[in-house]
């Protein structure tokens, strides 16, 4: 069998913020004077116990109170990335939600400094090439997000995308059509979580009025045959998060997992691990988690890890040399 860890890799959904382990949170909120409303590390933890997709928010956003400076956002960022390296990451695409910031005061300048500072070492310090997607908060206005994207516009060059994500129900992509509208006039990629806990209605949306790149999550498509049938006759990316969806309570068990169906029926999935530090796992843990319940081959890990990379936004070239580092591990085994 192999070794998930071994398998070099792309992580196509992280949230950064996703990332903030509970030590951390503390030391930061000790530094930075921040009362939690949890005393400490064993009570937050027992608190990680999920319902649905906006009881985990909650908590996630409360979580942010501990961040302040630049030097957080670089801490947080280097850690995700020592993690990452230990999970056979070669390449991560890195959500960020900038207005979850912007409204406790930080600017957007605070933001983008902290984790750029991390990001510019990963490829020489941890052999990891980034990119990094800021995503806008569904449940806000579109307003909110209008103006968020005015804040990215001088950063094009250190931002490859834009996103959707935060509570899914009732916040439909249409919602945001005349901001990714924007958003690809000014040069940004465009993916949308959808189809987590909404209904596959808002799949479509996401593809035809967004023209996304990807789909985050996706995994509701499976209701809905006639986009089955779209997303694998255009090969769409779907990033699957596997023991996100069993946290959230989107799948009862990880068995019940549509992961295999859907790879079966020809979509072009990834694994990825969405909020490690909420959800019991890292990217590998992810991929052990599936071939476990699931029962994937060693063939099936394989391809995962392709699709990895050939879902990913690097240049062809890179690409190649990933590929290429994955033939060598099959080979030698
Ligand atoms: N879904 C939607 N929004 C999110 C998530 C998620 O899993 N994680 C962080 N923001
Ligand atoms: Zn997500």
């Amino acid at each position: 069998m192999i070794d998930p860890r071994a398998l070099p890799k792309a992580e196509l959904h992280v949230h950064i913020e996703g990332t903030f382990e509970p030590a951390q949170i503390f030391q930061f909120a000790q530094r930075n004077n921040v009362q939690l409303a949890y005393p400490n590390v064993a009570a937050l933890e027992q608190a990680y116990k999920f319902t649905d997709l906006q009881s985990f928010l909650d908590l996630y956003y409360a979580a942010l109170a501990a961040i302040r400076t630049e030097r957080d956002f670089e801490e947080l960022t280097i850690a995700y990335l020592q993690r990452a390296q230990a999970q056979g990451v070669r390449h991560a695409e890195i959500f960020f939600d900038p207005q979850a910031h912007l409204e406790r005061g930080l600017s957007f300048e605070t933001v983008m400094n902290g984790l750029w500072a991390a990001l510019r070492r990963s490829r020489s310090e941890f052999g990891i090439t980034t990119a990094l997607i800021m995503c806008f908060l569904r449940d806000q206005p579109e307003t909110s997000a209008m103006e968020t994207l005015e804040l990215a516009i001088p950063h094009r060059d250190k931002i490859i995308g834009v996103g959707l994500d935060s509570a899914e129900l009732g916040n439909p992509p249409s919602k945001f059509q005349r901001v990714f509208d924007r958003a690809r006039a000014a040069g940004f990629l465009t993916v949308a979580h959808a189809g987590e806990e909404g209904p596959s209605e808002y799949v479509w949306e996401a593809l035809n009025l967004l023209k996304v790149s990807r789909v985050d999550h996706g995994v509701r498509s499976m209701e809905d045959p006639k986009l089955v049938t779209h997303l694998a006759q255009m090969q769409i990316p779907l990033t699957v998060c596997p023991l996100s969806n069993v946290r959230l309570r989107v799948v009862d068990r990880m068995q019940d997992h549509p992961l295999k169906r859907m790879m079966d029926a020809g979509l072009r999935c990834t694994v990825n691990s969405d909020d490690p530090a909420y959800f019991g796992g890292y990217v590998a843990d992810n991929y052990s988690a599936v071939h476990e319940a699931l029962e994937l081959t060693d063939d099936d890990l394989v391809q995962l890890a392709r699709n990895s990379f050939t879902s990913s936004f690097i240049d062809d070239d890179t690409k190649q040399l990933y590929m290429a580092e994955i033939d060598g591990l099959v080979a030698a085994i």
